[in-house]
């Protein structure tokens, strides 16, 4: 049969995505030793990603006093907006910020980044996009579908496997006033190299002086060290008076990953700029997705917004962020123990659920294909994903690939 003129014909096939392709071709795996390292998604030492107890608490609670489906407002509830803002600048900050502070209630980090981009593309002047070399596969992606120009500034030293902090700083010293800088806020993503309280600090100055406006991606907040400490960044510049976005994510954090539950904070000069940002933000909120699911929302209300509930929710994300240091430490003496040459050291220092392991990315695809070992071809491993049941194995054929 002859074939028929389409109007699809011009649709070209697109690379897969980075980090979501790989976990599909992990689920389509059935070697039943398959380990999958690729998206940033916790698990426990069972594989399993958990429901937290707080959340299962939050929920029944929820379906008791649940009285509506009707639409939240554009931005979002104003609690919502209230205690996100203190998780985010802690209760000092937030209240002398007051109504220089504009949320977004929003679908997950991502949506935080999309709303941000769009925001900024419609009413700054630059559309300039600067992004840490490297950075999360994803970001590029975002801000260009919004239109913005993405560039790059110093941030690893792929030799060392470290943060190439004198490089970093001349990069950023370099960028021009007006122009938005994208900092991870903890556990850098793909790298797990943060800067250090005093590195922030000096950060925050520079944007000060050059007047390069921050952005913060905020997407692991006490996977780092723990929920205040984690935020030292983000505070520093929210200090300082200078205009400030911080994307919020709640997907690791509470867990609620397919909730698709963020926030963007906005930090404006005063309370007039405050309602042109507001007016703004609707706009861009009205036109991508109208208002914010509700669901997720009302679950990080109700973990945050009672005390004891809080309280234990603490407790839950110091366990996963444990959980995390030990894995580093076992997957590193592991390595060590079975003789495996390269030093693998700095893994210790990583922080959250990311390093870069310096594998290339033949050795990535040569994990994927001939192990069932899925990590991303960057080379970046969630490490969250090493369970005592993988390691062993994990260990053993990294030990054959490098040496
Ligand atoms: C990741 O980097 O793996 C996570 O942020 C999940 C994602 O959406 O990519």
């Amino acid at each position: 049969m002859e074939k028929t003129m389409s109007h699809f014909d011009s649709v070209t096939l697109a690379p897969a995505d980075p980090i979501l392709s790989i976990t599909e071709a992990f689920k389509a795996d059935p070697n039943p030793e398959k380990i999958n390292l690729s998206v940033g998604v916790f698990v426990d030492d069972s594989g399993v990603t958990p429901i937290l107890e707080t959340v299962r608490e939050a929920e029944k609670r929820i379906v008791k006093t649940n009285a509506t489906k009707s639409y939240l407002p554009m931005t979002g509830s104003p609690n919502y907006a209230a205690l996100t803002q203190r998780l985010c600048f802690g209760d000092a900050l937030a209240d002398s910020l007051g109504s220089r502070i504009v949320t977004a209630h929003t679908p997950g980090g991502t949506g935080a980044l999309r709303v941000a981009a769009d925001f900024i593309n419609a009413n700054l002047e630059s559309k300039n996009i600067w992004l840490s070399n490297p950075t999360w596969a994803n970001h590029k992606g975002v801000f260009a579908a919004a239109g913005l120009q993405a560039k790059s500034y110093a941030y690893f030293d792929q030799a060392t496997l470290r943060l190439d902090y004198p490089a970093f700083i001349e990069s950023i010293k370099a960028i021009p006033a007006g122009e938005v800088v994208v900092l991870h806020a903890c556990c850098h993503n793909p790298t797990g190299a943060d800067l250090a309280p005093a590195q922030w600090d000096e950060v925050a100055a520079i944007a000060a002086e050059t007047g390069w406006i921050p952005l913060l991606d905020f997407a692991y907040q006490g996977f780092g060290t723990d929920i205040e400490g984690d935020a030292h960044g983000v505070r520093a510049f929210a200090k300082s008076g200078l205009p400030l976005f911080v994307c919020q994510s709640f997907s690791k954090n509470i867990g609620l990953y397919r909730e698709r539950v963020g926030a963007l904070q906005i930090v404006t000069g005063s309370e007039d700029e405050t309602k042109r940002v507001v007016s703004q933000l609707k706009i861009a909120v009205r036109t991508n997705y109208s208002n914010p699911p509700a669901h997720g929302g009302v679950i990080v209300e109700t973990v945050l917004g009672d005390a004891e509930l809080r309280a234990r929710w603490i407790e839950e994300v110091a366990a996963m962020r444990t959980r995390i240091h030990q894995v580093r430490e076992q997957f590193v003496d592991s390595l060590a123990a079975a003789g495996v040459s390269r030093d693998f050291s700095f893994l210790k220092d990583q922080m959250g659920m990311f390093s870069f392991t310096g594998l290339t990315k033949e050795q990535a695809i040569t994990l994927r294909e001939e192990h069932s070992i899925y990590i991303v071809d960057s080379g970046r491993i969630n490490v969250a994903g090493i369970t005592s049941q993988n390691l062993p194995r994990l260990t053993q054929v990294l030990k054959g690939i490098l040496d």
